[in-house]
C-alpha cells in the first residue's frame, strides 16, 4: 500500500478558509450565555419577589427555607449567613447540568474561549489537551447531574400543580383556577422535560450497555423515544434556558404588583 505524508499548517488564530459567516453562532451564543447569567446571578442573589400567591420561581424551586408556603423545612435558620438567598443553596444542580451538557459545552467552548471559534477556524493556542485532564475532565459528571436534576424536573411539574390553587384570603380556602403563570410555568416544565429527557447520558444509559438493543423492548422504546428529542437538543437547550428566565421574570412581575391585570384566574 503506498503512503503519502502530508503536512498539516498551523493556521493562526481566527484564520480559516471558510467564506460563511462562521463568526456569527458563537457571537449570538456568547450574548445569549452572558445575558442569561448575569440576569440569573442577579436573580440568585436579590432573594426578593421569587413567588407570588401559588407561584415560584424556578430559581428558588425548591425552597428549601423561607416563611412562605412552599417551604419544604420552615424558617430560615438563623446560622445561614445573610447574603446566602434560598437560591444559592439549590441553583448548583440545574447550573451544574447545564454547564457539563454535552451541547452547551461545545457551544461555550467556541463562544467564550475560542477553543476553536468555530469548526476549520485558527485558534489562539497551539496545545490541545481536550477533556481528558484537570480540569475539564470533571466535565464527565455530568451523568450525575442528570439523576439529581429530573429529580427537581419533578418538583417544578408539583409546582405547576399547585399553581393551579389559588387562595381565597377572605374565606381560607383553595379554589382551581388557571392563570398566566400555571400556563408559563407549565410550558418551562415542557421544554425543561424535552432538554432533560433528549440527554446523551441519558441515551447511553438506555442504549449503551446492551449490543442488541432490538431484544429489549422496553429499553429500546426508551432509547428510540430519547434520540428522538436528542436530535433537537440545541432547540430544547435554548427554549428551556429561556422558558426558566421568563418564568422568573413572570413570577417577579407579579410579587411586584406590576401589571397585575394580567393574571387571569
Ligand atoms: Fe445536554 Fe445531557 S447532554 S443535558
Amino acid at each position: 500500500m503506498a503512503f503519502t505524508s502530508v503536512s498539516l499548517e498551523q493556521r493562526s488564530f481566527g484564520q480559516t478558509l471558510r467564506r460563511d459567516a462562521w463568526w456569527v453562532q458563537p457571537l449570538l451564543v456568547f450574548l445569549a450565555l452572558s445575558t442569561f447569567v448575569v440576569y440569573a446571578t442577579w436573580a440568585a442573589f436579590q432573594g426578593n419577589h421569587y413567588e407570588w400567591g401559588p407561584y415560584i420561581s424556578p430559581f428558588y424551586s425548591p425552597l428549601l427555607f423561607g416563611d412562605s408556603a412552599h417551604s419544604w423545612f420552615g424558617a430560615r435558620p438563623t446560622w445561614l449567613p445573610v447574603w446566602i438567598s434560598p437560591a444559592l443553596l439549590i441553583l448548583w444542580v440545574p447550573a451544574g447540568f447545564r454547564l457539563t451538557c454535552y451541547y452547551y459545552r461545545g457551544a461555550y467552548y467556541k463562544a467564550f474561549w475560542a477553543d476553536p471559534p468555530s469548526c476549520t477556524v485558527g485558534e489562539p493556542r497551539t496545545t490541545y489537551r481536550g477533556e481528558h485532564s484537570f480540569p475539564l475532565i470533571m466535565q464527565n459528571i455530568h451523568r450525575y447531574f442528570l439523576y439529581v436534576a429530573t429529580l427537581f424536573l419533578a418538583i417544578l411539574l408539583y409546582d405547576v400543580w399547585e399553581a393551579l390553587w389559588f387562595l381565597d384570603t377572605t374565606t381560607g380556602d383553595a379554589s382551581f383556577g388557571i392563570g398566566v403563570g400555571t400556563l408559563i410555568l407549565g410550558l418551562n416544565v415542557f421544554f425543561l422535560s424535552g432538554y432533560t429527557f433528549g440527554c446523551h447520558s441519558l441515551r447511553h444509559l438506555f442504549g449503551g450497555g446492551v449490543d442488541e438493543l432490538s431484544k429489549y423492548s422496553s429499553c429500546f422504546f426508551a432509547y428510540r423515544c430519547v434520540s428522538r428529542l436528542n436530535r433537537r437538543h440545541m432547540l430544547w437547550g435554548w427554549f428551556s434556558l429561556s422558558s426558566v428566565m421568563f418564568s422568573d421574570v413572570y413570577v417577579r412581575i407579579c410579587s411586584m404588583g406590576i401589571w397585575s391585570d394580567w393574571r387571569i384566574l
